[in-house]
């Protein structure tokens, strides 16, 4: 039995962004869900396919990985993206791979004393740290992705998709959807597990229970739904959560 005290992690509430005419339009273009792909789904280790190239971007944001083990997070989440984007061809792989890479560079812009103390505790998708992190990421993006020869367009897609990434409970697009996905499927890995436990104060077979229960329903695709369930049995084998709870 677990003696860990559950933080409260409050379930994602549409509230008043499920009436944007962007979260509108992407409901009726996609209004199966889990969004179906009709491609082969990849649901093996994502140590088995890591991302590649990107080689520019990564370079101009190393000093933003070093913070809240963005460096372990940020290229695992990109190559769950690069996998999906496999499964959703018809999503524009580039500005989903650019957006997962930066989405939480912000991290390295914000007051670090305060990551844990509020980022991970209460309501901790409404905390203001949380906000302060998105629009800290779109600066990163403003500044380092007109350098690499990305245009003002492009740069604003990337910003739409990280301003609000985990803040906003709706996605507005299919790449959002995808970048969405991905940061969410990162927990189910042993790694987002070994990190996530410590951020969360939870043990190993209580988290995976709550992932379970609380993020796999939140997954937008069938895609990311079925690499989630492969990785999920997988690492609770490996937990041996059974015994250990
Ligand atoms: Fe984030
Ligand atoms: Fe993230």
């Amino acid at each position: 039995m677990s003696t860990t005290t559950s933080p409260a992690w409050e379930k994602a509430d549409p509230g008043a962004h499920a009436a944007d005419p962007r979260a509108m339009a992407f409901a009726d273009a996609y209004p199966q869900r889990p969004i179906p792909t009709g491609r082969p789904v990849d649901d093996s280790s994502i140590c088995a396919a890591p991302s590649t190239g990107l080689e520019a971007l990564w370079q101009a944001v190393v000093p933003e990985t070093r913070t809240r083990a963005n460096d372990i997070h940020l290229p695992i989440v990109t190559a769950y993206a690069t996998r999906l984007c496999e499964a959703y061809p018809q999503a524009d792989r580039e500005l989903v791979l650019v957006a997962t890479a930066l989405h939480d560079t912000g991290w390295a812009h914000v007051d670090e004393s305060r990551i844990i103390s509020e980022g991970f505790q209460g309501d901790w998708r409404k905390a203001a740290i949380r906000y302060e992190h998105e629009a800290e990421g779109c600066q990163v993006a403003r500044r380092v992705l007109p350098e690499l020869g990305y245009d003002a367009e492009f740069v604003d897609r990337v910003c739409e998709i990280i301003d609000g990434h985990d803040t906003r409970p709706v996605a507005f697009s299919l790449e959002d959807a995808l970048v969405r996905d991905s940061d969410r499927l990162w927990r189910f890995d042993r790694a987002g597990i070994a990190m996530s436990t410590t951020w969360f104060g939870m043990d190993p077979a209580e988290y995976t229970d709550r992932l379970e229960r609380e993020i796999l329903p939140e997954l937008i695709t069938e895609a990311a739904v079925r690499m989630a369930e492969a990785d999920l049995a997988r690492s609770r084998a490996l937990m041996r959560t059974e015994a250990i709870r």
